[in-house]
This record gives structure tokens, sequence and C-alpha cells, in this order.
């Protein structure tokens, strides 16, 4: 979710102004996302290295989390939506962790979208942790397990498309894991400008790509 601060610098106004933009921007993302038919969408809001952030910011991106948390729960739990939130939690604001809980616990039952808020999120910390437990030769399926056990997030689905905006073109620590045959998605667009339109863009470019995961393409076979 790149560009918040570009946003609000082409605008003469502070980052924390271009990150409530991009928090405004997340609510109809969901929503299309459902309404495309998406099954699992995961939105990077916070990497362990945006820890290396002036205090200032960090403390107002805890604050917008926390926000946006009490703000969409009551919407979650109306669209069958269900929240988690990945990542560390030891080193989060404790009202923010209460707003997490809640969050979950209050969408739980849902069946709709699984929505997933990276916070205090890495891949590769993730990776050690899972990889330093006590089976001795795990399969890839329980290992993928004890990844999402150990980060809150349950059984995170391979990654198939992933989106990052802001001209960024890097993976930056994110669901490394998950991301082995992610098709990838470009786009200068700023974050809090990426609306609706653009995921569906996105989509269709996707659809238009050939997945082959290793194998020969389909009409090549026999
Ligand atoms: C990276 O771009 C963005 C972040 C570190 C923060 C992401 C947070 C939000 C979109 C707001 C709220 C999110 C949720 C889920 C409620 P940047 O701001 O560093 O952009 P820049 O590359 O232009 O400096």
């Amino acid at each position: 979710m790149d560009g918040n601060g570009r946003w609000a610098t082409q605008r003469g106004q502070p980052r924390a102004i271009g990150h409530v933009a991009g928090a405004r921007a997340v609510a109809p993302i969901t929503e299309a996302a459902a309404r495309h038919g998406v099954q699992s969408l995961t939105l990077y809001a916070f990497s362990t290295d945006n820890w290396r952030r002036p205090s200032a910011e960090t403390t107002t991106l805890m604050r917008l989390f926390g926000s946006y948390l009490s703000a969409e729960t009551a919407r979650c739990v109306a669209t069958g939506t269900k929240l988690r939130v990945i990542g560390r939690r030891d080193r989060l604001p404790w009202p923010l962790v209460d707003r997490i809980r809640e969050a979950e616990a209050a969408t739980a039952a849902g069946t709709g979208l699984s929505l997933r808020i990276a916070i205090d999120y890495s891949s590769r910390d993730a990776i050690v942790r899972a990889a330093s437990g006590e089976e001795v030769s795990p399969t890839r399926e329980s290992f993928a397990a004890r990844l999402g056990a150990l980060d809150h997030a349950g059984v995170v689905p391979d990654v198939d498309l992933l989106i990052r905006t802001g001209g960024e073109r890097r993976l930056s620590d994110f669901l490394l894991w998950e991301c082995a045959y992610a098709e990838l998605y470009f786009t200068p667009l700023l974050w809090p400008d990426f609306g609706p339109d653009d995921l569906t863009t996105a989509l269709s470019d996707f659809a238009d790509r050939e997945r082959r995961f290793g194998a020969l393409p389909q009409r090549a076979v026999g």
C-alpha cells in the first residue's frame, strides 16, 4: 500500500494526511474485492522494518489502525467479512491489541471475504520462528500451518496475485513463503488513488496470465 506519503507531499500536506487518505481507500477496495469473489485479501499495512520510521509517524499509523478497526468492525460483521491481523503483537500499543482482539472475535463467524491486515509483520521473522519449532520433518502443508498459527493468521492460502502500488517493485518481506507462485502486478498509482476500477484492471490483467506452476502449458500436454 505504497504512496501515502507522496500523495500528501504532492498536495503540500504532512505525511500523516496521506495515511488518513490511505485508510479511507481501504474499505472501497475490500468491498470491491468481495464483489469480485476474492476469497482472501491481505493488506500489508505496517512491516516490521517500518519501526525504523520516526516515532511520530509510527504513532499516527498505530492510531489509524485502531480507528479503522473501530469504524469497520460493524461493517465487516454485516458483510460476513472475517478479519484477522497478522504479525507480532508484543510491540503494538495495548489499545490497538484490544481492538484487534475485539474485531477478530466479532467477525470470527464470517464466511465471506477473509481479510487479513499485516501489522508489525515480517515474513522472514515468521519463517524463522516456524522453522525453529519442534517438528523434525515438516511437510509443506504442516510448515504452512505452523507459519500461520505463530502469526495469528490461520493458514494463509498461497497468494495468487500480489498488487503493489506507488511504483515500487519489491516484495519487501511480504508473505515470502505464500508468494512462491504469486503473479506480480505493479502500478504507479499511489495507494490513496487506487480505487475499485483499478482493482478491476489488476484482476483482468491477472485473468490473462498463464499460470503453469512449473509444468508445461496446457496446450503442450498430450
Ligand atoms: C507505505 O507507503 C505505507 C505505509 C507504511 C502505511 C500503510 C497504511 C495505510 C494505507 C493506512 C491505513 C491502513 C489500514 C489497513 C487501515 P508510504 O506512506 O511510505 O508512501 P511513500 O512511499 O509515498 O512515502
